[in-house]
């Protein structure tokens, strides 16, 4: 048995081999280059493919890997945005995900956002390079007490919700088209996403992004949220749409958002630059220079556990496909 990866990086060889020791029945090749219709020629005589992208998976290289006889398919992430389902099921695949390789990852990287913005690190960085150490004017705001509003209470969600109720004794309320039962007893539950732009301080989202969920957050959204509102996305760059965003900032009705996904992210995250000017994007130049914006690229989910579960769970799954065993995480693309 065969199974090949695409887009491998440097830090998953070594959970990458783990998984190989344990597993000396399955012979196993990989690329560092993403799954495209350039490189799917690549699994030639494999039985199955593991892949991980934030580009999306292109028809064309689907049909080549189906062409070589192909069709069971695991991606060793949680957001499954990058597939068209049509495509899967009309090459026939079988796709499985990782949706639990660690949302404490996702869920405490977004704390840090919210803290990081509220006691305006970015700004006392800048001061402290500069040689200035006075407090004043840099003065903070805290968490405790303050309204945060949690879109999607998923796996990651709702470690998010806990972190911030139970860690900052904020005042939590969530909402969700599908209520997680063990949130239920915490009374956070809004009855409608508009009550929550309303009522929230802080608002952090943690949903999928669906086609019928892009720009979630639109300006007609924020208009309904609070002055002065915080934004947090460690979802999907297209939940938020960016020109709202910018006029949201402009005016002052947000005073500040951290954004670990941006919409245009692809060709500049996991990318090197010769510094941050020399990215030829006018909403990243606009949102990198501000001081109430913090950018972090795609990081939140880059944690030593998450990144060997999405290894072995992806592995996992995929063999036990190739094998006939039903997988851990198998996707209904039929949905
Ligand atoms: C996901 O798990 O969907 C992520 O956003 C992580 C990334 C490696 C694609």
């Amino acid at each position: 048995m065969k199974i090949y990866v695409f887009g491998l990086r440097e830090d998953e060889i070594e959970p990458l081999n783990q998984w190989k020791v344990a597993n000396s029945d399955v012979d196993v090749d990989y690329t560092t280059e993403i799954l495209t219709e350039e490189t799917a020629n690549l699994a030639k005589g494999a039985d199955g493919v593991v892949a991980v992208q934030t580009q999306p998976y292109s028809r064309h290289a689907l049909e080549i890997i189906h062409d070589l006889g192909i069709n069971k398919f695991s991606v060793r992430n949680v957001g499954l945005d990058g597939f068209n389902f049509k495509d899967l099921n009309d090459f026939g695949f079988t796709l499985t995900y990782v949706p639990v390789y660690s949302p404490n990852a996702i869920a405490e990287h977004a704390s840090f956002l919210v803290g990081r913005l509220l006691r305006r690190v970015p700004e006392f960085d800048k001061k402290f390079q500069s040689g200035n150490f006075k407090w004043f004017p840099t003065i903070g705001t805290e968490i405790s007490g303050k309204t945060v509003g949690v879109i999607g209470t998923g796996h990651i969600g709702s470690v998010f919700a806990r972190i911030m109720r139970f860690g900052y004794g904020a005042n939590v309320i969530a909402y969700d088209i599908d209520p997680n039962p063990a949130l239920e007893n915490l009374g956070i539950y809004v009855d409608t996403l508009d009550e929550l732009l309303e009522k929230s301080d802080i608002i952090s989202i943690h949903t999928p992004l669906a086609p019928k969920d892009h720009h979630m957050l639109d300006a007609a959204a924020i208009a309904k949220m609070k002055d002065g509102v915080y934004l947090i996305n460690c979802a999907r760059g297209g939940l938020l749409d960016n020109n709202a965003l910018i006029d949201g900032l402009d005016s002052g009705k947000i005073a500040g958002a951290g954004l670990d996904v941006l919409e245009n992210e692809n060709g500049i995250f996991q990318n090197e630059f010769d510094s941050v000017e020399a990215v030829d994007d006018p909403i990243f130049q606009n949102l990198a220079h501000r001081d109430n914006v913090i950018i972090t690229p795609h990081t939140a989910f880059y944690t030593e556990r998450a990144v060997h579960n999405m290894i072995f769970d992806s592995m996992n799954d995929n063999k036990a496909m190739i094998s006939g065993k039903e997988p851990k995480n198998a996707v209904d693309t039929h949905k």
